[in-house]
């Protein structure tokens, strides 16, 4: 089966050659010509080439296909996106054809695409993640959508996806553009999940003087059980790495934080639809805060060593910590995915979403099993839920800033605890008259069920 792949950057070259390695026939494009040059090169020196076919243009690339077509655009999201489905509409892409776009789109944009192409072609949506390596080796997969075309694709993305005893990491997890949005939340995850490393990192170097090498060891060491994840055990070889100088590595790096956006589109819906994600968010305003501060790392870290306090931490509580602390960021994420689903009507299924971030991606972890448990699992964990309480308390005392692991403290607490709801309900009626619930349900005023109506002024 041919198929075609438009955009030949580094996830596009990499997903090329893993489904050429596969078995699929490709026909490939770049508007840059040495990309399928160098994808070509690649090819041969696997001797995979005979399965490969470089095009210069997008009417070659629609007349050497066999139809029903099918395109996958792996093009940078946003503006470009339209340009390349509309120069492959002018090519002679038709009813019946399927383009995928697997970027790192908007699933906004995602709804408007389906609804403005649905009379010229199938558009669906693919997340991918994993990276450059993910893209070679096996991906995580998170399609959507159910235009007919995906029946020709789903056995290829089957096979060069990543697998988890021996199960796909592909799926088509609900309708619409639901796939950017699971790969959106993803991402959220992924924000939360390293800030909360970052912090982890943080309090033990500062907090109990560890160099970023014995750091490392702690890591390493909690990598070897069940904690075990992708974004720990590159922190660890990371915090591992020293220069020529042996100076640690991370000291040489400016601590301003970059992002591309999706950790952002994850805050912004999250708030859109009601839905409380406040470690995903405090992990996005911890990347812009990093923005605001103008010094060094190095004079940075001199001037925390001064105005922080010691911690005596217990390395295994602070494991504990760690553990409860990373699944309600995972929880935090599903609860979003499950409210947008069912605001659109998606059908996300939670169960196939947590299959395809088994392996592959950037937020795989073992403990991905408990999660799969569900939310009842979390009330089996009372050591590791008092652990995360007395770290936070411990980290506070600090003087450091811990924006994830305190979010997700207050989370957990909120959720737990006695609400104290009823006074800021209090505190809209009595100044704004905007209603009030009883108990029994029942709609009235603060004025109702008072004697008393002598107001503050
Ligand atoms: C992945 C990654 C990948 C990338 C993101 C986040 O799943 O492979 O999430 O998509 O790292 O674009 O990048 P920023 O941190 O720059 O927002």
């Amino acid at each position: 089966m041919q198929v075609a792949l438009v955009g030949l950057g580094v996830m596009g070259k990499n997903l090329a050659l893993n489904l050429i390695e596969q078995g699929m026939t490709l026909v490939a494009y770049d508007k840059n010509p040495d990309a399928g040059a160098e994808l070509l090169s690649c090819a041969q020196s696997l001797g995979i080439a005979e399965r490969l076919h470089i095009v210069s243009d997008l009417a070659d690339m629609v007349k050497r296909l066999d139809t029903p077509r099918s395109v996958l655009l792996l093009v940078p999201a946003g503006e470009l996106v339209d340009k390349v489905c509309q120069d492959l509409i002018e090519a002679g892409v038709e009813k019946g054809d399927i383009i995928v776009d697997c970027g790192n789109s908007n699933y906004k944009d995602g709804i408007a695409r389906k609804l403005k192409y649905q009379n010229k072609f199938e558009f669906a949506t693919m997340g991918i993640s994993g990276g450059a390596e993910g893209a070679r080796h096996g991906p995580a997969m998170m399609a959507s959508g159910s235009e007919g075309g995906w029946e020709r694709l789903i056995p290829w993305f089957e096979k060069v996806a990543a697998t988890h005893n021996g199960e796909s990491c592909f799926a088509r997890v609900g309708q619409s553009a639901s796939g950017h949005f699971v790969k959106m939340v993803h991402n959220g995850i992924e924000y939360a999940l390293m800030q909360l490393i970052a912090e982890m990192y943080q309090l033990l170097r500062i907090g109990t003087g560890r160099t970023p090498a014995q750091v490392a060891e702690v890591f390493k060491s909690w990598s070897e059980g069940p904690l075990n994840s992708y974004l720990l055990a590159i922190s660890s070889h990371i915090l591992s790495l020293e220069s020529d100088n042996s100076e640690a590595v991370v000291d040489l790096i400016d601590n301003k934080v970059g992002a591309k956006g999706t950790g952002l589109w994850t805050a912004q819906n999250a708030l859109e639809l009601g839905i409380a994600v406040p470690s995903l968010v405090a992990a996005v305003q911890a990347r812009h805060l990093t923005n605001t501060i103008d010094t060094p790392a190095a004079k940075e870290m001199t001037y925390a060593q001064r105005a922080t306090n010691s911690v005596d931490l217990d390395l295994d509580e602070l494991k504990d910590a760690f553990y409860f602390a990373s699944l309600l960021c995972y929880r935090q994420g599903l609860a979003l995915i499950k409210g947008a689903s069912r605001s659109h009507q998606w059908k996300v299924d939670l169960d196939k979403t947590l299959q395809t971030w088994r392996a592959g991606c950037i937020i795989r972890a073992d403990y991905l099993d408990d999660i799969a448990k569900g939310v009842e699992f979390l009330d089996t964990l009372e050591g590791p839920a008092n652990a995360l309480r007395k770290i936070a308390g411990q980290a506070i005392q600090s003087g450091l800033a811990f924006p994830v692991l305190t979010s997700t403290q207050t989370y957990i607490a909120t959720l737990s605890t006695p609400s104290n709801g009823h006074l800021v309900q209090a505190q809209r009626d009595y100044f704004g008259e905007h209603g009030i619930k009883t108990h029994s349900g029942e709609s009235c005023h603060l004025t109702d069920l008072t004697e008393i109506d002598a107001k503050v002024r």
